[in-house]
């Protein structure tokens, strides 16, 4: 089922920026045609329609009547989305040049505008490196005992019974982990207002954007404001007690570029939420599909759970928690989760701009 879905939907979303009149007389010149499919309503498209039912409905539909790549209008963004393999190589690897990282205003406004992701050039490479650096072995290695008393604490909470959602488990997991790698040991009032704050962000992203108070997206722009009010207070008292730490937080705050300059306390905020976006549901993704796996896999479950109680009875006899080499040393494990990588839909879309007029199999996609 994941490989099938790996290749259903890869959708790439790309944002056509000029208007449609334009577009449609420059059709006519050059002869070359847009995709098929429909734009929807002047200036709202076809947004209401994608809100109105399971999104993963309005795709495959329009997948099974227009096939492998149709025009669309969402989110304010005149739009061509392509699925299948071929096309997704075609925009992030062959042709890649042409595109450029944008997402829909609503979503940039909600993570950050000031986020990675949404950069190209130096700026991107610089923050690039500070996140790569932050989740270097070194770094990891630091963080495994405390990794590994999160998991501890999450699992105990599981008594009593309770019917549990994995998805919803594994962020919780997930979010922990990325606090811990992001701010080292954070207070836990702290990490208290985050999780709050940051869950209606995530609960907004995916709705309808709109300023209408009461709504998920409104409450969602709401508590983006508070998390950045919580972040400023953290980094002003990390500034005060002057800690040099090597967690992420600290790298970008001891991060100057070539002309010495350090980021601003915006630049920061934002690259932690994008970070936190990034990290959070991608993880939890990858460790439902390996739950599941192994429950569809009883033997290698049971291989896996022989591997990990054999670690867990040395360490209980000596009193010492999960180490470094230990978490480095567990073959049978380490495949699963790879295979489950491999396996497993884990992105189903992603979005790009195109930078200049592009043909695809004599299909004009883009202005
Ligand atoms: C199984 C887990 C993960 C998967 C499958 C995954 C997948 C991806 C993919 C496909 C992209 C490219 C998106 C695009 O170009 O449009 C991406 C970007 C990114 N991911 Fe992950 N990711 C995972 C976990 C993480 C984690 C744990 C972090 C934590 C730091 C992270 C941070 C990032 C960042 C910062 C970017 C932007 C990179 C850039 O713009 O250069 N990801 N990820």
């Amino acid at each position: 089922m994941g490989g099938i879905l790996a290749y259903v939907l890869i959708f790439l979303v790309s944002v056509v920026s000029y208007i449609i009149k334009k577009r449609d007389k420059k059709e006519s010149c050059t002869g070359i045609k847009l995709p098929p499919g429909s734009m929807g309503w002047p200036y709202i498209g076809e947004t209401l329609q994608l809100y109105s039912q399971d999104p993963n409905v309005f795709f495959s539909s329009k997948q099974k009547r227009y096939g492998e790549i149709f025009k669309t209008h969402i989110l304010g963004c005149p739009s061509v989305m392509l699925a299948s393999p071929e096309a997704a190589r075609f925009v992030l690897v062959t042709q890649a040049h042409l595109f450029k990282p944008t997402y829909p205003k609503s979503k940039e406004h909600l993570i950050g505008p000031s986020a990675l992701f949404f950069h190209q050039g130096d700026y991107h490479v610089r923050l690039r490196k500070l996140v790569q650096g932050s989740l270097s072995l070194d770094a990891i290695r630091n963080l495994v005992a405390d990794i590994s008393a999160t998991a501890a604490s999450i699992l105990d909470s599981w008594d009593g019974g309770r019917v549990l959602n994995t998805f919803q488990e594994m962020k919780t997991f997930s979010f922990e982990v990325g606090i811990l790698a992001i701010f080292g040991n954070l207070e836990a009032h702290y990490r208290e207002e985050l999780n709050r704050s940051y869950r209606i962000v995530d609960k907004g992203y995916n709705s309808f954007p709109t300023s209408l108070p009461g709504t998920p997206f409104k409450k969602a722009v709401l508590a983006r404001k508070r998390l950045s009010k919580i972040l400023d207070d953290i980094v002003c008292e990390r500034k005060e007690k002057r800690l040099l730490e090597k967690d992420l937080l600290g790298c970008l705050l001891n991060s100057k570029d070539e002309k010495g300059e350090v980021l601003t306390d915006d630049q920061i905020a934002d690259n932690i939420i994008g970070v936190l976006f990034a990290a959070q549901d991608t993880t939890a993704t990858a460790m439902t599909w390996i739950v599941k796996y192994l429950h569809d896999n009883q033997k290698i479950l049971e291989a896996v759970k022989a591997e990990q109680i054999a670690i867990r009875k040395l360490n209980d006899e000596e009193n010492q928690p999960l180490s470094w080499s230990q978490a480095r040393n567990m073959p049978l494990t380490h495949k699963v989760v790879l295979e489950s990588l491999r396996m497993a839909s884990i992105i189903s879309f992603t979005f790009r701009e195109a930078v200049a007029d592009v043909e695809y199999k004599g299909k004009r996609k883009y202005n």
